[in-house]
């Protein structure tokens, strides 16, 4: 699994690899094109930067190839800091660029740990007057739940640990890890 890298040293196991992550990409956009395949006005995909902007791009494009029209917003949001437990505080860094009232929203999410920060955006969302909010969420921590969300798709459940990789942060970095791994507890507690 490991090529080398700099971050391979930081990095206890990985779990998830490349390709898995690829295959369930391409299993998820086929399963939304055939749930969505003659919503009207298409889909609104509203990634949740910045965790989730490896999955917009290539969920975005996978759907692209089986279902129907979609177009990308963006908006976001915080919630963590930089520590590694969520603090349930949301704040919009950035909110959408348009009306989403009477439009078919799916949330494009990297992760539901507590799910505090996507409790808050549905009702936000649904506020909006949307005409539907499903979410897509490619990681969920099932042993974080803090408040029950109704995700539609979900990638992966992995494990309580400390993951980073394929958007996953820890203060900003191993974002760009194409897996997603276990970060060793010396990397955060150093620091
Ligand atoms: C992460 C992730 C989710 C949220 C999930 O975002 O992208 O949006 O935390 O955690 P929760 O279910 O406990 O609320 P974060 O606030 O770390 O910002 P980032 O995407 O910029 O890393």
């Amino acid at each position: 699994m490991s090529d080398g890298s700099w971050y391979d040293a930081d990095i206890k196991q990985v779990i998830i690899s490349e390709t898995e992550i690829k295959d369930k990409i391409d299993e998820l956009a086929k399963q939304v094109a055939a749930d969505h395949e003659s919503v009207p006005g298409g889909l609104l995909l509203v990634c949740v930067l910045k965790g989730a902007v490896m999955f917009m791009a290539d969920f975005s494009r996978a759907l692209g190839r089986c279902g129907p029209p979609a177009e990308l917003e963006f908006m976001a949001v915080s919630s963590y800091g930089q520590g590694t437990t969520s603090s349930g505080v949301v704040r919009i860094l950035k909110d959408l660029d348009r009306d989403i009232a009477g439009r078919h929203v799916i949330v494009v999410e990297d992760i539901v740990d507590s799910g505090l920060t996507l409790s808050w955006l549905l009702k936000y969302l649904e506020s909006r007057e949307a005409a539907s909010v499903e979410v897509v969420a490619l990681f969920r921590k099932p042993g974080a739940v803090k408040v029950q969300v109704p995700v539609r798709y979900v990638g992966f459940d992995i494990p309580n640990e400390f993951v980073v990789g394929y958007g996953l942060d820890f203060a900003e970095r191993y974002r760009e890890l194409p897996y997603v791994g276990i970060l060793k507890p010396e990397v955060y507690t150093r620091t």
